[in-house]
């Protein structure tokens, strides 16, 4: 038994030590979120999706990197604490210090950096990267006149607008995001010349075309650059609060232009070519609200400083309430510690992935988290564990049996097991993260079943079935196992006791995610103490 799992153990580590040898890198980031307000489970979604990801490849032992941060120049910002009576630093350290940050505990996110756009390190590198591509001619100075929406920090053309009928902007040009009357801007403003980049991108999204997901968003792109690329003024004079532009310090740089520049700016663009190397290009999670952003101009942006794009740009649904996005603005944010109090966050990080198809809205709503919470999470899952190890520890007192010969059905969750391990690779690498949990739920449902008919507690009545309970609990915590390391990215606190549980060796997280099949059990296990995921009452969480 011990020669089995210590080869298994083994041919998992020379596994990892190829993968590091052969230099495979992944790089995501996540937007940066805007300080003006705290974090909604909007926010939160986007956060978690890219945890899980980030923690898939590291157990697939990559060399792995996830970047969030957050977006603290411009005039929303600067709005919003004269609002509050106090400077945009001043604000900004409050939020990140006492919202965003502990939004990161809270959902349990794994992050290895993050990036302020106030920090000495960024603004070096949006200087750096400004004054190259002024060298280089990609920047001019000329006149803007157009309209501006705050909430967005976005230039609007006339189609982007709508006038509205009621309330209090009664016949105004309103933003039809935030609903809010745009201003009129005629300044003087350094411009990024974007449009000749519009041939470049065409062809970028035709030769690659993973490189905007899902199709939805990518044919929205499309659409919109074959439309005809304008210039972009990336620069303001009507305000201080943003970076300055090097070669002339009566403008800021544009909030976007700045802010895009993160994602390089986190990785020592500029000063440290070892690190940047590394770790560029980066594979790219936002809300299809900013798609354009990160499909567009970012690129563009790149192509003028002759650098690579992102490896791909995968915009995300938004979470609906009643119908529409899911916003602070509109005062239908929920905080994401409202869930996480009730359910913990193993559940918010479950639930979220699994009910909503990536890459489409979805609406959330308590009930539906609370039955999914019971069905899947406790009644499916944490069940399953806590009957597992239960017996073993009853009728073998602990330590985990070897297996003799196997049936039919006991083969079937081997196979399971390694089925839907490389299953849900498959899916994750179309982040498909919904579809790598639905397959990775087959081997619960199996496990379930396969306990219900093969009875061990019936097996165990008489010493004459001792072999056949041996392999019937055997391979039960072999698919235990495999459970554990294939659910540890979305469940890490759970899997952690459960792997604990059923004496896994070394930390669940260190555990190789693609090999997940080939564990066959530890030594001894001990019996969960509480479930995985205890009974809540409904009555309390609505
Ligand atoms: N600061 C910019 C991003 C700059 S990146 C260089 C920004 N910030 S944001 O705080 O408004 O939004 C950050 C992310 O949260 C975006 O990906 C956005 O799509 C996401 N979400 C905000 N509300 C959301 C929902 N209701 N549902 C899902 N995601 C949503 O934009």
């Amino acid at each position: 038994m011990k020669a089995r799992w210590l080869r298994s153990n083994t041919g998992a580590l020379a596994a990892t030590i190829e993968r590091m040898a052969a230099g495979d890198s992944f790089y995501i980031a996540t937007p940066i979120f805007y300080v003006n307000d705290v974090p909604h489970i909007g926010h939160a979604y986007t956060e978690v999706a890219a945890d899980v990801l980030a923690r898939w490849h590291r157990q697939r032992g990559e060399d792995t990197w996830l970047l969030t941060g957050t977006d603290e120049h411009g005039q929303k910002i600067l709005r919003t604490a004269v609002a509050n009576d106090t400077s945009p630093q001043a604000w900004a350290d409050k939020l990140v210090e006492n919202s965003w940050k502990p939004l990161l505990e809270t959902i349990d996110i794994r992050n290895d950096d993050f990036i302020r756009t106030t920090e000495e390190r960024h603004e070096t590198a949006v200087a750096t990267f400004l004054q190259k591509l002024y060298d280089d001619g990609h920047i001019y100075s000329g006149e803007y006149e157009g309209y501006y929406c705050v909430g967005c920090e976005e230039y609007k053309q006339l189609d982007d607008l709508i006038t509205t009928e009621d309330g209090d902007y009664s016949g105004q040009l309103v933003c039809a995001v935030h609903g809010r009357p745009v201003e009129l801007l005629k300044e003087k403003n350094y411009f990024f010349r974007m449009s000749a980049f519009e041939k470049p991108l065409l062809d970028l999204y035709e030769s690659n075309p993973n490189f905007v997901q899902p199709p939805s968003v990518r044919n929205e792109i499309i659409q919109f650059v074959k439309q005809g690329l304008a210039d972009l003024s990336i620069s303001r004079s009507s305000f201080d609060w943003g970076v300055k532009v090097p070669w002339d310090h009566s403008h800021v740089v544009y909030v976007w232009f700045d802010a895009l520049l993160n994602y390089i700016s986190a990785i020592g663009y500029g000063v440290d070519d070892e690190q940047f190397e590394r770790r560029w290009p980066a594979v790219q999670l936002v809300g299809k609200d900013i798609a354009r952003f990160h499909a567009v101009i970012w690129p563009a942006m790149l192509m003028a400083a002759g650098l690579e794009v992102p490896r791909a740009v995968f915009g995300h649904g938004w979470l609906l309430v009643g119908g529409e996005k899911m916003s602070k603005s509109k005062l239908t944010g929920i905080a994401p510690n409202q869930i996480t109090d009730t359910f913990g966050s193993d559940a918010f990080r479950y639930y979220f992935l699994s009910a909503i198809t990536f890459g489409q809205d979805g609406s959330f709503s308590w009930e539906d988290l609370s039955a999914r919470y019971q069905a899947e999470l406790a009644n499916g899952f944490g069940n399953l564990a806590s009957r597992v190890t239960a017996m073993v520890t009853r009728y073998f007192d602990g330590e985990i049996p070897a297996a003799g010969a196997l049936t039919h059905a006991d083969e079937l969750i081997y196979t399971t097991a390694k089925r839907v391990t490389e299953e849900a690779g498959i899916a994750i690498d179309a982040f498909a993260i919904h579809d790598a949990l639905a397959t990775i739920w087959q081997l619960v449902d199996a496990l379930n079943g396969y306990i219900t008919d093969q009875e061990p507690w019936a097996l165990a009545k008489d010493d004459a079935n001792r072999e056949r309970l041996e392999t019937v609990l055997a391979t039960a915590v072999h698919g235990l196992g495999t459970l554990a390391v294939l659910l540890s990215p979305v469940l890490p606190k759970a899997t952690e006791r459960l792997w604990k549980a059923i004496g896994g060796l070394g930390p669940i997280e260190a555990q190789r995610i693609d090999l997940a099949w080939e564990w066959i059990g530890g030594p001894r296990v001990s019996p969960l103490d509480t479930s995985l995921f205890p009974r809540i009452e409904v009555e309390e969480t609505v």
